[in-house]
């Protein structure tokens, strides 16, 4: 049996605003699987390796649960335009690239490597319309140690044709030979990736949900991002009142849906998702880059929705979910000071919970550190900031998410398995 036992201070969320936190404890992992944390090291466990880390944070690792891999290329570039100018100016050519499968391997070989270093292990991630070149992130990913989810994309309309479009043929024909070759990764899988409503056509809609109910596969795209955005959904489908529908319309719309963004969701279109068990993504960053909105990330939380948070590179200008976290609560201050002081403002322990924990939700984890989760977890190391005087677990742990430093993750644990030392050269 693979034992892992990693000693420090460890913290985690166990739900929505809570932190629990244990100094000198010992997380226990036995193939793989989280058994116990403890105070003291069961007997059974004696004489067993210890991986001593000091005082250093043992924290789970991140989700990030909206990302666009092909976009990595322009990541903390051309963010001047708004989402649909964005998309034909920066966007799509740079995508375009992803048809040249050397290209390919080796971006996704360094965003694979980047993603693990920062301490990224489960993620929802939107490749590009190619499917070889969504096969190679796939084994980039599997390779590095990164878990989850991917979507190679369907854009049959309204995108950039010659450059970066397919036929509605040519995307079917292509998601079944990509979903074909998928079945040997152990690690990463399918997830259908219609783009978002506009560039799909109803007959590519209504296929892809059919596909999803007869393969059981989840769904990834955008909702109500930006408001040009939502008027086009409108001319495009005037049978429905809301932008949701045209998803549910095809089937598309279920509790193995993840919806990027939805800044302006009414309570009408908020209560649809969770009615219907939809994860809502929150991208603070990319909300920001590009002038969609903010998302009123608190008032879903008091209805009941489930949110998760999404770098959404390269709308978004981090990959770090650190950065993520702490965005997505001036977010919510944002949104606080824009509606009279109405609403409450995430705290880090909530932002912190929406980073992993409800993340991890949508890959079948329980919060936190819970025994039968699969091992994923990071250590923090905090010592290179002053430490004039003791601070507490959740006070470093805050302290990690506004003052990160570039080596502050030294070590990081996904699916039972180590994938990263910053020990090692
Ligand atoms: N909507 C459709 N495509 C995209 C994309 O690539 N990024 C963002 N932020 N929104 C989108
Ligand atoms: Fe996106």
């Amino acid at each position: 049996m693979a034992l892992t036992i990693l000693k420090g201070t460890i913290v985690s969320a166990p739900s929505l605003g809570r932190l629990d936190s244990m100094e000198d404890g010992f997380l226990v992992a036995e193939d793989g699987r989280i058994t116990g944390v403890y105070l003291v090291l069961p007997e059974r466990f004696s004489g067993a390796p210890v991986t001593d880390c000091g005082g250093d944070l043992i924290v789970p690792s991140f989700a990030d649960l909206h990302l666009h891999a092909p976009q990595y290329p322009m990541l903390g570039m051309g963010m001047d335009l708004p989402l649909l100018e964005w998309l034909e100016a920066y966007a799509f050519p740079t995508e375009a690239r992803f048809a040249d499968l050397d290209y390919a391997r080796t971006v996704y070989r360094r965003l694979a490597a980047e993603l693990i270093r920062h301490g990224t292990t489960r993620v929802c991630m939107f490749s590009s319309l190619h499917t070889d070149a969504t096969l190679v992130l796939m084994e980039e990913l599997e390779r590095a140690g990164v878990t989850g989810y991917v979507g190679k994309v369907n854009m049959d309309r309204n995108s950039a044709p010659g450059l970066l479009e397919e036929t509605t043929e040519q995307s079917k024909r292509e998601t079944l030979r990509w979903l074909d070759a998928c079945g040997d990764f152990r690690r990463v899988h399918p997830m259908l990736t219609p783009r978002f409503t506009p560039s799909c056509t109803n007959g590519l809609l209504a296929f892809l949900g059919k596909l999803a109910k007869e393969r059981g596969l989840p769904v990834q795209s955008h909702l109500s991002e930006n408001s040009a955005e939502m008027d086009w959904v409108r001319q495009l489908h005037p049978d429905c009142a809301q932008y949701w529908q045209t998803y549910a319309k095809y089937g598309l719309w279920n509790d193995r849906t993840v919806m990027a963004h939805c800044v302006w969701s009414d309570e009408r279109e908020r209560a649809a998702m969770r009615d219907a068990g939809v994860t809502v993504v929150h991208c603070a960053n990319s909300n920001q880059n590009i002038c969609s909105g903010v998302a009123p990330v608190r008032v879903m939380l008091d209805e009941g929705l489930q949110v998760a948070l999404g770098s959404d590179i390269a709308g978004g200008d981090q990959l770090d979910m650190f950065d993520v976290v702490a965005s997505s609560i001036r977010a919510s201050k944002a949104r606080r000071m824009m509606d009279g002081w109405q609403t409450a403002f995430l705290t880090v322990a909530e932002a912190w919970f929406l980073g992993t924990s409800a993340g991890a939700a949508f890959f079948g984890a329980k919060p936190g550190f819970a025994p039968g989760n699969p091992l994923h977890a990071m250590v923090i190391r905090d010592s290179g900031l002053p430490q004039p005087h003791p601070l507490t677990a959740a006070q470093r742990l805050e302290r990690a998410v506004y003052r990160r430093q570039s080596d502050a993750v030294r070590a990081v644990w996904s699916e039972g398995r180590q994938v990263f030392s910053a020990e090692q050269p």
